[in-house]
Order: structure tokens, then C-alpha cells, then sequence
């Protein structure tokens, strides 16, 4: 290798280059998946929503649209494999390719683990892990036919320890940990990295709907964190535009932590 080839000129300029890539954004119509989705759009990637929410779809769209943005939005339920492959093929018609899945479609519910009610304990499992599951396999499939692509799956602090009340979604978002590492295993041979982002508390519908319930999660979370605030839902679009781009290459299989500290100690 000659001293130019090391890193050859114009290298590090291209690394988180995203113009033109596809993303698809499940959970696009709200909170940390319209964050996302928004940033995106703002490096010029063209960014696919899907959504059950149609009214929360057509704000981020119409946030993109008016900052001049490229966007289309999908009605999709992410627990209905038929609804995913069949979405997918809409999306494959519009933008010809997919280059980013961003899952962040997701739900919270907060209950004394013997009391928690069996069907939120189904609800969160079936939305949180299996949605996660079908649209990183259907995308998936798509992005090793094209042997590249990058999925970023929305995790968080409670995929790695707990905190109470919380029992069914964090046992849902330990396993996305887990299932982000073995497609990751499965895939990164062949193009296609998998890899989460873990936030903490961030200020979005979802949690300002938990925290009418109850604040004893809230606060046993605040008070780990190193800043008196809770995420705000933009602070992730720099890890989303890490991990879609050529920047992260040898990044792989990881939950990457936007957690303000929460996990140190
Ligand atoms: N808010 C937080 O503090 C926080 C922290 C860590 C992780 N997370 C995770 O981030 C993700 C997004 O959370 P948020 O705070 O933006 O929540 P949110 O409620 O604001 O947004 C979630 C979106 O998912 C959509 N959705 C729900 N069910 C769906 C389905 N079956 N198919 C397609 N879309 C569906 C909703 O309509 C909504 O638009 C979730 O996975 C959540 O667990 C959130």
C-alpha cells in the first residue's frame, strides 16, 4: 500500500454521504421515527414513512416537504408480514431501492409485573420484537439482493438493565438487542449491517402518554441521567446518519447508546 492509498484523497468527505439513499422509517408519523426520518431527508436521503398513523404521517411529510425534502408515506402494520411485503413492493415502485430501515415503530406500558395484563404483555412483544423481526426480514431480503444495506433498529436502555414497571418492554427490547446481533451475524457477509440505537428517556408522545400513568419509572430513570433533561428526539438523527452511512463499515451487530450517561454506573 503506497502512503497515498492509506486514506486516499477525498476519503473522508464521502463517509457520511447519504444523498440519494433510500430510508424507510417505521414509526415515521411520531416522536423519535419522525425525528429521524426529518434528518434524513435533510442529507438528501429519500425517505419512505410507515405508519398505521396517517395524520401523524402526513405532519412529518409535510415538516419535509416544506424544508424540501423528498417523501412518500405507507399505511403499514408492522406486526402483518402480508402488510410489510406488500408495502415493500410499493416502495421498490417508488424509489426503486432500499438502503436504510430505520424500525422504530414501538409501544410502551407501564404495570407491577404481577399485575401486568396479558394482553398489553402480547400487544408490546408482538409490536415491539416480532414488528421489528418482519420489517428487518423483509427489508432485509431486499437489501441482500442488492448485497448492501444498513438497519438500525430503535432499542433502548432497557434492553441492557432494568428499571421498574417496565417488565414486558423490557424484556421486548432486550431481545431486540439480541435480534439485531444475530441478524447482524447472519447478514454482515453478505452487505447488510445490522445495528440499534439504545436511547434513554427522550421527550416524545410516547413517553408524555406513559408519564400521565405514572413518573416512578421516569424518575428512577431521570435521576441516572448525567443531564436534568430529558433526549430530545433530534439528539438521535446523528447516530442514525452514523450508522446508515459509510461511516460506520465496521460497525456491526452493536446497540450504540444515546443515553446521556444512564448506562455508566
Ligand atoms: N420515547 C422514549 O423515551 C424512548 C426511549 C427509548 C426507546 N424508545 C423507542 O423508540 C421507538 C419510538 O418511540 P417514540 O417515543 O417515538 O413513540 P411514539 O409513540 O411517539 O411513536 C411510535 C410510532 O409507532 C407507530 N406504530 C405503532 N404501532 C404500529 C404498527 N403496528 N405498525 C406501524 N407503526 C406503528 C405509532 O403510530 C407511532 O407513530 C419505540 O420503539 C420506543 O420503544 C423510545
Amino acid at each position: 500500500m503506497s502512503d497515498s492509498d492509506v486514506v486516499p484523497a477525498g476519503y473522508a468527505s464521502t463517509l457520511f454521504d447519504l444523498r440519494d439513499r433510500v430510508a424507510v422509517v417505521t414509526g415515521g408519523g411520531s416522536g423519535l421515527g419522525a425525528a429521524i426520518a426529518i434528518g434524513y431527508a435533510q442529507v438528501g436521503v429519500k425517505v419512505a414513512l410507515l405508519d398505521v398513523n396517517t395524520d401523524g404521517m402526513s405532519e412529518t411529510e409535510s415538516i419535509i416537504n416544506s424544508q424540501g425534502g423528498n417523501v412518500k408515506s405507507f399505511k403499514c402494520d408492522v406486526t402483518s408480514k402480508e402488510d410489510l411485503t406488500s408495502t415493500s413492493l410499493k416502495i421498490l415502485e417508488s424509489f426503486s431501492r432500499v438502503d436504510i430501515l430505520v424500525n422504530s415503530a414501538g409501544t410502551a406500558f407501564r404495570s407491577p409485573a404481577e399485575d401486568f395484563p396479558e394482553d398489553k404483555l402480547d400487544f408490546i412483544l408482538n409490536l415491539n420484537l416480532k414488528g421489528t423481526y418482519l420489517a428487518g426480514q423483509v427489508f432485509g431480503n431486499i437489501m441482500l439482493k442488492q448485497q448492501k444495506g444498513s438497519i438500525i433498529n430503535i432499542a433502548s436502555i432497557g434492553g441492557f438493565n432494568a428499571y421498574p414497571l417496565a417488565s414486558a418492554y423490557l424484556a421486548s427490547k432486550g431481545g431486540v438487542v439480541q435480534l439485531t446481533k444475530s441478524f447482524a451475524l447472519e447478514w454482515g457477509t453478505r452487505g447488510v449491517r445490522v445495528n440499534g440505537i439504545g436511547p434513554t428517556l427522550m421527550d416524545s408522545p410516547l413517553t408524555k402518554k406513559a408519564a400521565t400513568t405514572t413518573s416512578i419509572t421516569a424518575d428512577f430513570i431521570k435521576g441516572r441521567m448525567l443531564r436534568d433533561r430529558l433526549g430530545l428526539p433530534r439528539e438521535l438523527v446523528g447516530a442514525a446518519i452514523f450508522l446508515g452511512s459509510d461511516a460506520s463499515v465496521l460497525v456491526n451487530g452493536h446497540t450504540i447508546m444515546c443515553d446521556d450517561g444512564y448506562l455508566i454506573a
